[in-house]
This record gives structure tokens, C-alpha cells and sequence, in this order.
């Protein structure tokens, strides 16, 4: 009979081995690898299982009509929004972006407001004292918030407390900071942030906290610490934004319980995050005068229009290999653009410096974006302003043929709103009663450019 082989696992992220090395090959990291012991020992007869059976799980129907608990709002409209409509009962958020952001401070007025609704909530800071998240609500106006304040990183004390406390929500700032004792390497390596991950993930599923969770990002935009948190969380939010900008955005990239590609605007202020209720007339505030390389698109984030300038420059290239620079949009998604134009519409960018950038710090990667860009592209190279007052957008193929946008109306109602009188779109798409606009509509890359430019 062959011998069997003991099944050895990975405490960090799970990889099962069939025998004990040093360094797990599937996530790099180092003596995290145990012998398996209890149910998977022996051979996979269901008798052997005998002495170790669990506990029978409760089984519920499909049809079973117990009501989900209500959501919670926080009466922070942007936040709500990108929430899915409110904070779920029990649920688990991880919220990500780079240190200085605005994390802590968009928590702590997350967490005044839901106090304020009638949660019990519990702050932990694992980065700063309590005083100082004091002064910090001090000068958020926030100081009479019911919120309870910690300053710990021992996970083992928080969920004692908070297993005491039973509040409805607990912010961990951040998960980089916990460590759990059980867990032999230093805090923020990826053993101890996938750990204290799970441990505050299940005890908000067990004991229906809702958890969030602010986690930091690296350099390549990634959270720190392994992907699999994302995971195991409900919710991931990102909150974005340009240092020297005072918009923030916070996008849900995940969620189990409402639209992700979900955006709130928020605006850093010397009094902490306000919200932007109209972010398309925030977006557009710092346009100008109509100049060459700038294009207005008119795009969907989530469920709400948003229109956005984006601002192209063209110019010879000083060196061997041209540049192509791209801030806020798809770098792969421009050399496209810039290939359907040279081989479709004859129009070169060879030896060409190529610049984009969407202004106000927003990130755009609706596919509806192309034909703006194009415009943008144009306008820059021809050095010739666009219509004023004209919206953009759709679709572009590889074959140059243009596609419609999908939420067409709800673009151009945006438009109109905040006072264009024109837009240039594809044709085909649905479209109701009128909208108020003068729209041209093109077919073909090719005969867009012929009608912006009057030549093909
Ligand atoms: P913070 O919330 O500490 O960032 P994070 O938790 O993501 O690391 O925010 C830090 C920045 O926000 C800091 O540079 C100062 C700025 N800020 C304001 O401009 N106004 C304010 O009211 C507050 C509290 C912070
Ligand atoms: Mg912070």
C-alpha cells in the first residue's frame, strides 16, 4: 500500500503542500508552513470522521421571509450612495487609498454621523492617541459625537472590548497597525494583516457589527498586505484623489450589496471633508475659455452622470521615441485611440509628444471616454478649440466604426443641465423625447472628424 503523505498548509494564505519546505512557493512568505492535523489526518473515509463531526448547521429556506435588517444611513449623501444606499447590518468594509488621503478624517465624520443616527460606534485608532483623534474631531466640529475612542493595536483586547461593548459599528484606522499574538511575524506583514483581517471579518458576520476596515496602499495601488483581504471583505472603497487637488473621490470597487463603479465627490477643506452634491459643475469650474486640446465627455460613474474636462497636448518630440504621458485614464487604451486614427483616418501622431490628463484628479475608465479623447487628440493636433458648449462622447472599435453609450439620455439631461447647448455622439443608441441639444451624429471615426474639422 503507498504511504500517505501528511497534507502540510500555508498559515498565510492557505496553499496546500504535500510536504514541509521553508518558504511557501505560492505567496513567497516564510516559515508559515504547518502540518495539517484533525479532519484531514488519515485516510478520507466518512467513518474516520466519526469522533470529530461538528455541529449541524441551521439550514434556512430560500423562500424563508425573515426580513433582512434594515440599512443605516449616515445622512452623508455621497457616502450613502457609495455605500449602496446605507451601511448594512454586520457587514465587513475595507476602505484603501494612500497615506494622507483623508481616510482617518472621512471615518471619524463617518463615524460622528452614524453616532449621530443612533449607532453605537466604536473608533480604534491603531496610528495615533486617543488625544490626538480628539483634537482632530475638535477641529472637524465634531467634539460632542457620541463616538467611543480607542487607541490599540492588540486585536485580541479590541475584540474582547468590543465583544463586551456590542456596538453596531467598530472603524479599525488601520488594519496595517493590528496584530494578533497568535500570529508570529511583525504587524503589517502579510500573515498578520490577512489574520486580523479574518478575525474582524468573522466577528462582524458572528456577532452583526458592521467593521470597517482602512487599509493602506502601496506604491502600485495596491492594499497592503494580500489581495485576499479584498476577499474577504463585503465592501472595498477607494478613496482616490490628486495631494494637490481638493477633490477626493471614494469609489466602491466592490460590493456585495449595491452597484460597484459607485463615485461620492468630497472636497478637503480646512474644516474636513464637505460633499459634493454636482460634481460635473465642480469638474468643469476650473475650465477656461474653449482652447485647442480640451474636450468636455459626458460620463456615467455608477448610477450619476458626471461630466469632465479632458485636456490633450500634441507636440513634436525632441527625442528618438516619442512620449505618451496619460494621467486619469488607460495608458493601453490611448495607443488604441492613437492607432484607429492613424490607420483608419490617415491621421499620424509618428514622432508626435502625446499628453492626457482628466482634469479635476478624476479617473475615468468607461470605454464612452474614446471619442472624447479622440476630440481632445484632434483638437490639440490641429490646434484648433472645439465647439464651446459641446458635450462628447462614445464608443470607438478597432475597425473605427463608433458605438453608442449605454445611458445616452441620462448624459445629455447632465449636459443641458449645466448649460451645453451641443453634443457629438455616435449613432444609433435610444433616445426619447427631445433633448434640448443640438447633437451631430456620427457613424465612423472618420466622418467625426470631418465633422468637427470639416475635413476627413
Ligand atoms: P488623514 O485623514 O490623516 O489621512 P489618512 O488617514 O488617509 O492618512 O488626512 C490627512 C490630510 O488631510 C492632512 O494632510 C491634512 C488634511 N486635512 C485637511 O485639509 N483638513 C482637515 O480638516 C483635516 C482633519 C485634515
Ligand atoms: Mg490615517
Amino acid at each position: 500500500m503507498a504511504k500517505t503523505q501528511t497534507p502540510h498548509t500555508c498559515t498565510a494564505c492557505g496553499a496546500s503542500h504535500t510536504k514541509w519546505s521553508g518558504r511557501c512557493d505560492a505567496c513567497g512568505e516564510w516559515n508559515c508552513i504547518v502540518e495539517d492535523t484533525g479532519l484531514s489526518k488519515g485516510p478520507a473515509s466518512t467513518t474516520s470522521l466519526g469522533a470529530a463531526r461538528g455541529a449541524r448547521m441551521v439550514l434556512s429556506d430560500l423562500s424563508s421571509t425573515e426580513a433582512p435588517p434594515p440599512r443605516s444611513q449616515s445622512g452623508l449623501a455621497e457616502l450613502d450612495r457609495v455605500l449602496g444606499g446605507g451601511l448594512v447590518p454586520a457587514s465587513a468594509i475595507l476602505v484603501g487609498g494612500d497615506p494622507g488621503i483623508g481616510k482617518s478624517t472621512l471615518l471619524l465624520q463617518a463615524a460622528a454621523a452614524f453616532a449621530h443616527k443612533g449607532l453605537k460606534t466604536i473608533y480604534v485608532s491603531g496610528e495615533e492617541a486617543s488625544a490626538q483623534v480628539r483634537m482632530r474631531a475638535a477641529r472637524l466640529g465634531l467634539k460632542d459625537a457620541p463616538v467611543k475612542l480607542a487607541a490599540e493595536t492588540n486585536l485580541r483586547d479590541i475584540l474582547t472590548t468590543i465583544e463586551a461593548e456590542a456596538p453596531d459599528l467598530v472603524i479599525i484606522d488601520s488594519i496595517q497597525t493590528m496584530w494578533l499574538d497568535t500570529v508570529g511575524s511583525a504587524p503589517g506583514s502579510v500573515s498578520q494583516v490577512r489574520a486580523a483581517a479574518h478575525e474582524l471579518t468573522s466577528f462582524a458576520k458572528r456577532k452583526g457589527v458592521s467593521v470597517v476596515l482602512v487599509g493602506h496602499v502601496t506604491k502600485d495601488g495596491q492594499i497592503a498586505g494580500p489581495r485576499v483581504v479584498e476577499h474577504m471583505v463585503d465592501t472595498v472603497l477607494y478613496f482616490e484623489g490628486e495631494r494637490g487637488h481638493q477633490f477626493r473621490i471614494l469609489r466602491a470597487v466592490k460590493n456585495r450589496f449595491g452597484p460597484a463603479d459607485e463615485i461620492g465627490v468630497f472636497e478637503m477643506t480646512g474644516g474636513g471633508l464637505a460633499e459634493v452634491l454636482n460634481p460635473s459643475a465642480l469638474f468643469l469650474s476650473e475650465r477656461g475659455k474653449p482652447s485647442p486640446g480640451s474636450a468636455v465627455f459626458a460620463g456615467i460613474e455608477g448610477t450619476r452622470p458626471v461630466l469632465v474636462e479632458l485636456q490633450a497636448l500634441v507636440a513634436p518630440s525632441p527625442h528618438s521615441q516619442a512620449r505618451r504621458a496619460v494621467v486619469g485614464w488607460d495608458g493601453a487604451r490611448l495607443a488604441m485611440i492613437l492607432a484607429v486614427l492613424e490607420s483608419r483616418c490617415g491621421i499620424p501622431f509618428a514622432g508626435l509628444d502625446v499628453y492626457l490628463n482628466v482634469a479635476g484628479g478624476l479617473k475615468i475608465s468607461e470605454p464612452a471616454a474614446d471619442l472624447a479623447v479622440a476630440a481632445a487628440l484632434l483638437s490639440a493636433r490641429e490646434d484648433a478649440a472645439l465647439p464651446a458648449d459641446t458635450v462628447v462622447f462614445g464608443e470607438i472599435s478597432l475597425s473605427g466604426a463608433l458605438r453608442p453609450a449605454p445611458q445616452t439620455e441620462n448624459r445629455l439631461k447632465e449636459a443641458r443641465k449645466l448649460g451645453f447647448t451641443a453634443a457629438i455622439l455616435p449613432e444609433g443608441g435610444k433616445l426619447g423625447e427631445k433633448t434640448g441639444l443640438s447633437l451631430t451624429r456620427a457613424g465612423d471615426l472618420t466622418g467625426f472628424v470631418g465633422d468637427i474639422f470639416g475635413a476627413g
